[in-house]
């Protein structure tokens, strides 16, 4: 087990866009345990690989609630093949983005392809929070934050935040 020092914004790693996996081998079998263990320790419910200085297209997302078994999720080269037209607003939060959340609308089901850690091609299909997360993560792979889903207004104040934080050496929370 191997935690990974998280990055957070404002950062100019976080704003690029990732690189397709060629193949899952050993090595970015590894960097998906390495950021499962990352998340799960934060807490948080999802990683992406930019998110750890990586600029590769992994991202990993656990959305079961507590009472459940935890339910892992380890994608590389995630895919949208399908999008609902309705749309669903929920709160979301960020381990880049510590203690600050906004609402964001997203479609609510998408059906996704991916490469698992085995490099086997899979799909599913997420609804609710699982469809959150996985939409979230995917974002990280384009340098989208969910800051960049909210007015510029409230992204420049919750940027200025962690500005600050930073400035004065403030160790934040962990947060989603
Ligand atoms: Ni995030």
């Amino acid at each position: 087990m191997a935690l990974l020092d998280i990055i957070v914004a404002p950062d100019p790693r976080l704003k690029r866009k990732a690189e397709a996996v060629t193949a899952v081998d050993s090595a970015t079998k590894k960097l998906m345990a390495d950021m499962l263990d990352t998340m799960y320790e934060a807490p948080g419910i999802g990683l992406a690989a930019p998110q750890v200085g990586v600029l590769k297209r992994v991202i990993v997302v656990d959305a079961a609630r507590d009472e459940d078994p935890p339910r892992p999720l380890k994608m590389a080269n995630p895919k949208i093949l399908w999008a609902s037209e309705e749309v669903k607003e929920y709160e979301e939060g960020c381990l880049s983005l510590p203690e600050e959340y906004d609402m964001v609308k997203r479609p609510e089901r998408v059906r996704v392809r991916y490469l698992d850690e085995n490099n086997a091609a899979q799909e599913i299909e997420a609804d609710g929070l699982l469809a959150v997360v996985i939409q979230h993560e995917m974002d990280h792979l384009e340098g989208v934050l969910f800051v960049d889903h909210i007015s510029s207004l409230k992204r420049n104040m919750i940027l200025r935040r962690l500005t600050k934080q930073k400035k004065f050496g403030k160790r934040p929370a962990a947060a989603e």
